[in-house]
């Protein structure tokens, strides 16, 4: 039996990304539209078990939608893997009379909204919110594309300074375990090799690239690196190793840390956590549950939670072959 759905919650949790806001702004905003009430959760899933629970209104979430980060804050709770931290987290949402929960966040985040609605029954909707672009179900992330932006602006800064003192750089960049960010950031920012966990180049093939970009007159290089990229140790351990055996590279590091999840988000951010809040409400509002909102060739889709945990975005083969042949 379908119920009534009148009063929606919403939160944001785990790693921030540029678009959560404006997600925000429009699930509270199609919530009013379709004659919801809204409460804000603040401080992720610590602020369900805190009652850290408050209305918001069409205004409060005014001059939200070009704000990089979460108004709501944002937190990783170990207390909400505990029964105990999810029955008073509940129990908080009972006394506020909620009928359903929007999440907003990564993998993470929607395990944890996956066993709570299932221990509880309660309808959870998650719009997937990181910057990796690593959940199984839909093309895009949000704060994906405008981590991208801010990635290629900064490797062509490295680039100004790696070619003015005929330098190679490592670069390395964010996406926990997936590298489509390398990937991508590193064929738009034309880097001359990317290394990325889904595909292990080894060192040898990294050295003879290296070479032969030397050979053909390249006087400065750059490498992007991955964070979960497993071709050594770690980045800098890499580049010693380079310098080591390549010594006629003058060899410097760039690790873009945090900045990657920063910034105003990006038109397409924007507009696709505009699209992704207005689906999740409606598809609350149908019944729907349980699952996770998502772009699959542009069109607004519902994907099971419990797929969306288990699976990841593969890499695309063709975009390594790309930056292979653009790099000689
Ligand atoms: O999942 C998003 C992400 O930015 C990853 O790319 C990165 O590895 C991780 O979060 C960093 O986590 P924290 O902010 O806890 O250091």
């Amino acid at each position: 039996m379908e119920r009534k759905i009148q009063k929606i919650a919403v939160l944001t949790s785990g790693g921030d990304s540029p678009g959560m806001n404006a997600a925000l702004r429009a699930v509270v905003r199609s919530a009013i539209y379709n004659s919801c009430e809204c409460l804000a959760v603040y401080q992720g899933y610590q602020g369900l078990i805190d009652n850290d629970i408050r209305p918001i209104n069409a205004r409060g979430v005014n001059n939200i939608i070009n704000k990089g980060g979460t108004i709501l804050k944002s937190a990783r709770c170990l207390e909400f893997r505990t029964k105990e931290g999810r029955q008073k987290a509940f129990d908080n949402l009972q006394k506020h009379q909620v009928d359903a929960l929007v999440v907003i966040g990564g993998d993470g985040s929607f395990t944890g909204a996956l066993i709570f609605s299932q221990e509880f029954n309660f309808p959870v909707i998650g719009i997937p919110g990181t910057i990796d672009n690593d959940i199984h179900g839909t093309r895009f992330t949000l704060g994906y594309d405008t981590a991208l932006n801010t990635v290629v602006d900064a490797i062509d800064k490295i680039r100004d300074t790696a070619s003015s003192h005929n330098r190679l750089f490592f670069v390395e960049v964010m996406g926990r375990d997936a590298g489509h960010i390398a990937l991508n950031a590193g064929i738009g920012a034309g880097a001359e090799e990317v290394l990325i966990p889904e595909e292990d180049m080894g060192l040898n093939r990294l050295l003879d690239s290296l070479n032969r970009s030397k050979k053909s007159g390249k006087s400065s290089s750059i490498v992007v690196i991955a964070e979960g990229d497993k071709t050594g140790e770690n980045v800098f351990e890499i580049a010693a190793y380079v310098e080591k055996n390549l010594p006629h590279y003058e060899v410097r590091v760039s690790v873009l840390g945090h900045m990657q999840r920063g910034g105003a988000p990006s038109c397409f951010d924007r507009v696709l956590a505009s699209r992704m809040g207005v689906h999740a409400v409606e598809s609350l509002l149908k019944g729907h549950d349980q699952m996770m909102v998502g772009i699959v060739d542009d069109r607004m889709v519902l994907h099971p939670l419990e797929d969306a945990i288990k699976g990841k975005t593969p890499i695309n083969k063709n975009l390594i072959r790309v930056s292979d042949i653009l790099s000689i």
